[in-house]
């Protein structure tokens, strides 16, 4: 397996001889531009290498004690977010240099070997987790081309340490850590294992600067949309809203690819030309349609219009007692009370 290069201007490369063939990006380059270095001379490939084992390792930060971000991590941020039980999360894409993401199936996009993804969790300014998905290679198998991974950080917070099997309760919070099978169940939802870098994610003007127009503009999509293109989420304010939060809290499992498609096949995730909300995959896989395993009585509808006390989906996303019907049913400890209140307001508003 390859490791990822970092190519830029000047490029620095940093290899950690002694363990692994891990490649530090130290450039202060913008990370775009440029051709990767043609064949193996910019390659700084030393044998077989497993996960980085440290934070440190990844390229992130080019440098730990300051928590400087490397200039290639690019900060963004989605228009809807997963819930994480209120933690504060960053995230940052690092691009090969000069590479563009395959975005000719615009539901679906593709990133080139040697994408980096990170997410950065923390509570009350004290850093938690890390995590990282790599792609890898470029086998069609998903377990083998992309690697996930998930740093704990230290009680000094000069670096963080790979966890593979989760962590219960970290550094005085009740924040889990899953374990690295725990990332596909819901990372498997996307072909390309990424969840909220989408054309639905980036529409909107976020916070951080990368939309989709600058990723047209700086020319990383090899497939742009058209100019006047609307990937807006579908229907009225709190439609919008409801439907947005269940795209990203609830679309990874529940879409052709998630793990709960086979038991259940019910669409909760939108897609780019679903531009009416009356006829999208979520009103069709929830308005009036019958609750596939009803547990409780008064849920044996996933949604009853105008009566959300009569609905699955909402009694469902309502609790977290760890049994299989809370939804999500891993990954959140606490119910998302403000998330349960859009979601109130739109069935309340649907009409009979
Ligand atoms: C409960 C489902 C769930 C689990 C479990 C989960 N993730 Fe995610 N992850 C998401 C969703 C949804 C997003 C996109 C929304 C966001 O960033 O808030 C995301 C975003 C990310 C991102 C940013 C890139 C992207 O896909 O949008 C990284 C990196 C990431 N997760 C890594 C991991 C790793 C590593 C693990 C396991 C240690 C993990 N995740 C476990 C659902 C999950
Ligand atoms: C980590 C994957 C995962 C996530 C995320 C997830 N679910 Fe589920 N969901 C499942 C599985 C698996 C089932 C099937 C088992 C069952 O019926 O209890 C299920 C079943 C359901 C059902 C029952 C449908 C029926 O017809 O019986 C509803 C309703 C539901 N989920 C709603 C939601 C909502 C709303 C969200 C987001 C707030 C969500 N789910 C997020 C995995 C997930």
């Amino acid at each position: 397996m390859r490791n990822i290069l970092c190519a830029t201007h000047a490029v620095v490369f940093v290899v950690a001889a002694l363990t692994s063939s891990f490649v530090a990006c130290s450039s202060s380059s913008d990370g775009g531009g440029s051709p990767p270095p043609g064949g193996d001379a910019g390659r700084a490939d030393a044998g077989p290498s497993g996960p980085p084992q440290r934070l440190s390792e990844t390229g992130l930060y080019s440098d730990m004690a300051t928590k400087q971000v490397a200039a290639a991590s690019l900060e963004y941020a989605p228009a809807y977010v997963l819930w994480s039980d209120a933690a504060d999360k960053k995230r940052w894409i690092v691009l090969p240099a000069g590479a563009r993401i395959d975005t000719s199936d615009m539901d679906h996009w593709r990133f080139p070997v040697g994408t980096k993804f990170f997410k950065e969790f923390s509570r009350g300014g004290t850093r938690l987790e890390t995590r990282l998905i790599e792609h890898v290679a470029d086998t069609g198998k998903q377990e083998d081309d992309y690697r996930a991974s998930t740093f704990v950080w230290r009680g000094d917070e000069s670096d963080a340490d790979l966890v593979v099997d989760g962590a219960r309760n970290i550094r005085g919070t009740d924040h889990d850590v899953p374990s690295r099978q725990d990332c596909f169940k819901c990372h498997r939802g996307e072909p390309g294992a990424i969840l909220g870098f989408s054309a639905i994610q980036l529409f909107q003007p976020s916070a951080s600067a990368i939309t989709l127009r600058w990723l047209v503009e700086q020319g990383k999509l090899t497939a742009p949309p058209a100019a006047n293109a609307d990937f807006s989420v579908p229907g009225d304010e709190a439609t919008a809203r409801a439907f947005g939060y269940l795209h990203a809290n609830c679309g990874h499992c529940h879409n052709e690819n998630g793990i709960a498609w086979a038991d259940n096949p019910m669409k909760l995730r939108l897609l780019v030309g679903e531009r009416d909300a009356a006829t999208s995959s979520i009103y069709k896989a929830t308005v009036g349609e019958k609750m596939n395993r009803p547990k409780t009585s008064g849920d044996t509808f996933r949604v009853v219009a105008g009566h959300p006390e009569q609905s699955g989906l909402f009694y469902r996303m309502s609790r977290r007692d760890g049994t299989p019907e809370s939804m999500p049913p891993i990954a959140t400890k606490h119910v998302d009370a403000d998330a349960v209140s859009v979601v109130k307001a739109w069935i309340e508003r649907l009409p009979p």
